[in-house]
């Protein structure tokens, strides 16, 4: 296990005994979910689709997912998070399924499985080169066509890029590097918008799609 993964661990079992729904307080949750509803009405998938939640945490978008009627897969390299969304799992009785996977890692069973990944706020904590090898897994499970809805933290659109790395294990990009990393990876950037209304970092809203 990675320090990475212990410290995710560690926050959410933190965050579960303070009260927490997941990572994020309630309110940011919320308005998670509503970023992601935006994103899903640009790309109008049907449901029965496959769709797989990234860093799915403690499963709160995996969930909301489901109800929309997608045949969901949540994966999270923590432990604690996937153990806390089969908690809820088997409290609501979900059918999505979760599982503990590194997604720097390889799972040839799921190479051009997906009709969709979402990534609410994962692609931020990957740094380094393993951006790249998190890119290329991600485009390699999409189906050809498939979608890619990403809500990232990201800078102003003037920041310097040397900048992107100002919270230690996380990566805080300006919009377009992040779209030239998604393009370097293969695939087209569909639609891109930039929320700055709240308090913290800008957020990335984007749809990129995988070439048929
Ligand atoms: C900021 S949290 C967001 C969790 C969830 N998407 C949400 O919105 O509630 C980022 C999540 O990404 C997960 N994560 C980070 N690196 C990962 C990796 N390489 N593979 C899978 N999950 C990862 C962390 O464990 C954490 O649960």
């Amino acid at each position: 296990m990675n320090d990475d993964c212990r410290s995710h661990d560690s926050a959410y079992r933190a965050k579960k005994s303070n009260g927490y729904s997941g990572w994020d307080s309630d309110d940011v949750i919320a308005q998670n979910l509503r970023n992601l509803g935006f994103l899903l009405n640009l790309v109008r998938l049907k449901p029965g689709y496959k769709v797989l939640d990234t860093g799915c945490g403690a499963g709160n978008i995996s969930f909301w997912l489901e109800e929309k009627g997608f045949d969901v897969t949540g994966c999270d390299s923590s432990q604690a998070a996937i153990d806390w969304a089969l908690e809820k799992s088997a409290q609501n009785g979900s059918k999505t399924v979760f599982l503990c996977h590194d997604a720097l890692r390889e799972k040839e069973d799921w190479t051009r499985h997906f009709d969709l990944i979402v990534d609410c706020h994962c692609l931020h904590c990957i740094t380094g080169k393993d951006r790249d090898s998190y890119l290329a897994n991600l485009y390699n499970w999409l189906k050809p066509g498939g979608f890619f809805l990403l809500a990232s933290m990201c800078l102003d659109k003037d920041s310097d890029e040397d900048s992107s790395n100002i919270i230690p294990n996380r990566h805080i990009a300006p919009c377009q590097a992040i779209i030239g990393e998604l393009t370097k990876t293969g695939f087209t950037a569909v639609s891109t918008h930039i929320d700055a209304e709240g308090d913290g970092f800008p957020e990335l809203l984007l749809v990129a799609q995988k070439p048929r």
